[in-house]
């Protein structure tokens, strides 16, 4: 089945197939490169969109051709019921793909419940394979539970292949590519590196703390050489195979190579905003419509308007740049 609607475009031409739902602004880890140490204020109970609300968004979304569903937060799992929720949204129709992006530590406990609910494609979230290292970046020191996490999932096939996603920061992560290169080709996993982006709480990031994937490709290279595969349309990552067929990885390198111009995607807060960037200074509230009684012809008009109107492309490297208000946490992977 497809589009009963007329597809989502934006004023540019593309359309719309991907949606990035949050669930929850909360977070069981403060990463440097997202959170403050203390935490954010969290959003109130009430100003979350339910269950109910989320499934009929996602459905009207569906109809308008959007096909894959990515679930994040903050963190998804820490969202109570998340695996009923997961249920709920793999069973509309025209759905074709539901994924979940994790930091891995309810995984142990979730994974059964997930892939049973019908997720079938992972992200999970991990910066060193270094305890101490990993707790220096996460501000909790979880690595052996959330590498007990993805040996849960991994225990499953549907689950397969699981991703692996490290962020890329100048001055830590160096030390830990060739360490991920490694478990990359000792494990059925695609790690992959995401450059930092401007997107964290403390306002630390600047151009000169990208590692760019070029810089990460030639230190990973001269050890183990990588060889392009062709890229999938609007997906956000490179990918690399080694030469000698061993593994893959793949490179998200949206500072130093943007992939705006094919992308597909728009953006669900917990808090029920849709977000047509990453890096957009506004956002159209759909939660009031949904409260008010509006019509799903009513919504749908009004996302529509929103998605015309999605960016060209983010202007992070252009001069007098300005971050967004909300942290990744706040926006969702
Ligand atoms: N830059 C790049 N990636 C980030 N993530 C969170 N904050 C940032 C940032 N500032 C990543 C997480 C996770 C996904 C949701 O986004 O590591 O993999
Ligand atoms: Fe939590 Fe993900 Fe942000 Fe880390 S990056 S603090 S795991 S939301």
């Amino acid at each position: 089945m497809n589009s009963v609607r007329p597809p989502l475009v934006d004023g540019h031409g593309r359309a719309i197939g991907d949606v990035r739902v949050s669930v929850t602004d909360r977070c069981n880890f403060r990463c440097q490169y997202c959170m403050p140490a203390e935490g954010l204020p969290w959003l109130e109970r009430s100003d979350v969109l339910t269950f109910e609300e989320i499934e009929r968004l996602v459905t009207l979304l569906v109809q308008m051709g959007v096909h894959d569903v990515r679930l994040t937060g903050g963190e998804p799992l820490v969202r109570r019921d998340f695996p009923v929720l997961a249920a709920r949204l793999a069973a509309i129709p025209g759905l074709q793909d539901l994924s979940v992006t994790t930091n891995g530590y309810l995984l142990d406990r979730d994974a059964d419940a997930l892939v049973a609910a019908g997720v079938h494609r992972f992200n999970v979230s991990i910066d060193s394979l270094q305890r101490d290292r990993f707790f220096e970046m996460t501000r909790r020191d979880a690595l052996p539970r959330v590498l007990a996490g993805i040996e849960r999932l991994a225990a499953h096939p549907e689950a397969h292949p699981i991703k692996i996603n490290a962020v890329a920061i100048r001055g830590f992560t160096e030390d830990e590519v060739l360490p991920f290169a490694r478990f990359a080709r000792e494990h059925p996993y695609e790690v992959r590196f995401i450059e930092f982006m401007p997107l964290d709480a403390d306002h630390t990031w600047t151009p000169g703390s990208v590692l760019s994937g070029a810089e990460l490709r030639e230190l990973i290279g001269r050890e183990y050489p990588l060889e392009e595969a062709p890229r999938e349309p609007s997906a956000t990552a490179r990918v690399y195979r080694f030469a000698d067929g061993q593994g893959q990885l793949g490179f998200i390198d949206p500072v130093s190579d943007p992939f705006c111009g094919d992308c597909n995607r728009i953006r669900l807060t917990a808090d029920g905003k849709l977000r047509t960037c990453l890096f957009s200074h506004n956002e159209t509230d759909l939660r009031t419509p949904l409260r008010d009684g509006s019509s799903d012809d009513a919504i749908d008009a009004i996302i529509r308007a929103a998605v015309w109107r999605k960016e060209l492309k983010h202007r992070v490297n252009e001069p007098g740049y300005v971050q967004p208000l909300r942290t990744m946490s706040a926006i969702g992977g």
